[in-house]
């Protein structure tokens, strides 16, 4: 993959810091305060916004790779039926019967022609279109096109396939919603990657606090003083602000090499592993030879849901076996233990009064970007653009 203008540019800020022994920083530090981690009705209005109008990262599209292929969703709150159609599309639809309400798909995943409702077996089609029902003569007279499935709005992107949870009245616009990341994500190669390993975690520590562990990476060295810490420089990341989307470049100890090659020469993947925010709750995180994708979705006040996907090149395009990947899982699982059982401990401190705001420091700047965009988001001045 070649080397992009700001990526030669990260790596310029970097050499520069790992030489001055600086480090991105900010004018001031930022409070935030601590209802933003315990407030019922705080957390409202994020599900309301945030998990309602903006697209999250559901899949990855080989998950849905063949017409009838399904996946279902329900974190959020909103029960989610994702299909890829005959045509090819990926669509998604509220995963709810048109007649009584029933639950229509109880499986996580699979294949499937037609969705038929357990309870009096109305059945749809990969469309969501309502195609037929047992003894119809009792339901003379409606309009069955009236009837389909609700439709959410359904992408794929860069080999992900996101959705919006809730139904919208304007299309939305997610190339112009991700374009700022668009060339990154691009070279990624994402939808060529194969899924490794695929899991999901619900821990006890507000949706934020999980956030916020990728948005710094001040913690390394004493969080994962035995694991991530010696892998990376020390609190010396860059990050470069597409506000609502950050971009955090994290540095390997190696990179000082790249001051002995021209700059011509400079490859980026190698040196860095890079955390990228799409907003609100989406991350893309690339290591130097695979990439984790994680959704972090509240499922209660203090209570968090951690989606994460694991992508690796495909068998005949590496040389590098399963043992290898498996080795790399098992330190990553290792490390966001050490970051969730933090997080828990943060949580169950919140009640005792001893912090009424977390203080964010200069150079902890993912933090401060990713506030002020959820504040904005949540102010109606973060909006996704529409067709
Ligand atoms: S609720 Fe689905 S068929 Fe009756
Ligand atoms: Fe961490």
């Amino acid at each position: 993959m070649a080397t992009t203008s700001e990526e030669r540019e990260i790596i310029r800020r970097i050499l520069d810091h790992e030489a001055n022994g600086t480090t991105d920083m900010l004018p001031a530090v930022m409070d935030n305060p601590i209802n933003h981690y315990t407030d019922p009705e705080q957390l409202r209005q994020e599900v309301d916004v945030l998990f309602r109008n903006f697209p999250l990262v559901v899949a990855h599209r080989s998950e849905l790779a063949e017409p009838g292929d399904f996946v279902t969703h329900d974190d959020t709150g909103v029960p989610i039926l994702v299909t890829r159609t005959d045509s090819g599309d990926i669509k998604a639809f509220l995963n709810v019967c048109r007649h009584r309400g029933a639950r229509l798909q109880g499986e996580p995943c699979g294949n499937a022609r037609r969705f038929t409702c357990p309870y009096h077996a109305w059945n749809y089609d990969l469309d969501g279109k309502l195609r037929g029902m047992p003894q119809p003569v009792g339901f003379d007279g409606i309009d069955r096109e009236d009837h389909g499935l609700v439709e959410l709005p359904a992408y794929e992107r860069f080999g992900l396939v996101w959705v919006v949870p809730s139904p919208q009245e304007r299309e939305i616009d997610i190339d112009a919603w991700l374009a700022p990341m668009a060339e990154q994500l691009e070279g990624l190669d994402l939808g060529n990657l194969v899924i490794f390993k695929k899991w999901a975690l619900y821990k006890d520590m507000s949706w934020r606090l999980a956030l916020e562990g990728f948005h710094e990476s001040y913690h390394f060295c004493s969080a994962h003083r035995d694991t991530a810490c010696s892998n990376y420089l020390d609190n010396q990341s860059v990050w470069d602000n597409y506000g609502p989307h950050v971009r955090h470049s994290v540095p390997l100890p190696h990179v000082t090499k790249l001051r002995d090659q021209s700059e011509e020469d400079w490859e980026y993947r190698p040196y860095f592993m890079t955390q990228n925010y799409l907003f609100p709750a989406n991350f893309v995180q690339a290591m130097t030879d695979h990439v984790y994708i994680h959704t972090i979705i509240p499922t209660g006040p203090g209570t968090c849901a951690f989606h994460c996907t694991m992508l690796v090149p495909d068998a005949s395009q590496t040389n590098k076996g399963e043992r290898y990947w498996q080795a790399n899982h098992d330190v990553v699982r290792v490390v966001f233990d050490e970051d969730f059982t933090i997080g828990e401990g943060i949580q169950k401190g919140l009640s005792s009064g001893a912090n009424d705001h977390f203080v964010f420091g200069t150079f902890e700047c993912g933090l401060h970007f990713g506030q002020t965009s959820i504040n904005a988001a949540i102010a109606g001045e973060i909006v996704p653009p529409t067709r």
